[in-house]
């Protein structure tokens, strides 16, 4: 040890991206229903001291050097500060981002970075009040902006903003949605819908494509390719001509990049995942509950990633959505 999360395809694992609850409060209607979803229990979670065990063995015998918080919402776990402190305090170091919605974030943002937190990505569709509570079913929006002006103010830096563009809802606010971003020091990313939704109801043809997204923009600026640093990252970014900011597209369907990916998941429940679409979870907490020692834990992940598939498959005739929606899994 350290070993590295190598798979049969040549890519390493150096990202982890831990979902802390299942449980959000938002309803986005392309995320879950109304009535929200069977939610685990308590018992089922990792607690902060099983999590900081994992993540000891992640970082110090797996070579993951960058751990994302997520969840459902990560802001409605209670020990989040508690997380944060000790993942900050991992030997060697990971650098510690979280992934949000935003709501509460205003309050909370001073504490997280004191805690260790490096950088937010808050995710927002609309800026408009009546989408933002068609779309969410839930009337938060001043509290998400706030949440992204307040992470900006804390230094969580650069702040990222997630957006998902559909059809007839929000599709047509793309350009108004950058000028924001820009005016608040946020970089904004657009995202193609994925087949990852609760209810099942993704629909290829609905998808609002990276290519249409390109086009509204440059209708209102001209974009410069920046595509050279991009690494594993999922988003193509491109430079916003005559300013200092960047756009982001994260093109999962119509532009895979699984090939680079170097990513691993462990949900809240403690089920390590390949990918995003894996079919299959190795379940870590027996080996956590029963005793079993760190190499017997890394050796199980090691295992976990060497079986991991090319890629998604979302264009395969025999592709099947994961059997958890992207709100269990975390994004
Ligand atoms: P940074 O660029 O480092 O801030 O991280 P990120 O973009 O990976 O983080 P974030 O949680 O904001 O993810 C943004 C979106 O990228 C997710 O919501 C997904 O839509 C997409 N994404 C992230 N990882 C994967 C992945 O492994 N596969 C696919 N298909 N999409 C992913
Ligand atoms: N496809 C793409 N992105 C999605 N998100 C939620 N569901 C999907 C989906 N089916 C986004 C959220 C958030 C991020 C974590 O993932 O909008 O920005
Ligand atoms: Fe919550 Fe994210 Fe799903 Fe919206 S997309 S309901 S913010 S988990």
């Amino acid at each position: 040890w350290p070993r590295p999360l190598r798979d049969r395809h040549g890519r390493v694992a150096t990202d982890l991206r831990v979902s802390l609850t299942d449980r959000c409060n938002l309803r986005c209607t392309y995320c879950m229903p109304a009535e929200g979803l069977d939610w685990l229990g308590k018992d089922e979670l990792l607690t902060a001291e099983e999590l900081r065990r994992l993540l000891d063995v992640a970082v110090r015998m797996l070579g993951i050097t960058s751990i994302r918080l997520t969840g459902g919402e990560p802001l409605l776990r209670p020990d989040l500060l508690e997380v944060v402190r000790d993942v900050a305090a991992l030997r060697p170091r990971p650098r510690i981002a979280l992934t949000t919605n935003g709501i509460g974030l205003a309050r909370r943002a001073e504490e997280l970075a004191a805690a260790g937190l490096d950088r937010i990505n808050v995710s927002l569709d609309t800026l408009d009040p009546d989408t933002f509570t068609r779309l969410t079913r839930r009337r938060r929006l001043p509290d998400v902006l706030a949440g992204v002006e307040a992470a900006v103010a804390a230094g969580l830096t650069p702040v990222k903003v997630n957006t998902v563009l559909m059809r007839g809802v929000n599709d047509s606010e793309a350009a108004d949605l950058l000028a924001w971003a820009m005016d608040v020091g946020a970089q904004l990313r657009f995202i193609e819908q994925m087949p990852l939704d609760a209810q099942h109801g993704w629909q290829r043809s609905e998808m609002v494509t990276a290519e249409e997204i390109h086009t509204a923009l440059s209708r209102r600026w001209r974009l410069v390719d920046d595509r050279a640093e991009r690494g594993s990252a999922p988003a193509e970014l491109f430079r916003v001509a005559g300013t200092a900011h960047k756009v982001g597209i994260i093109a999962s369907v119509t532009r895979p990049f699984c090939g680079a990916c170097d990513r691993v998941r462990l949900t809240a429940d403690g089920q390590l995942r390949n990918c995003l679409f894996a079919r299959t979870e190795s379940d870590l907490r027996p080996l956590l509950r029963g005793g079993a020692d760190d190499e017997e834990i890394a050796c199980r992940w090691l295992d976990v990633l060497a079986a991991k598939r090319p890629g998604h498959g979302i264009d395969d005739p025999s592709f099947l959505q994961p059997d958890r929606p992207m709100s269990a899994i975390g994004g």
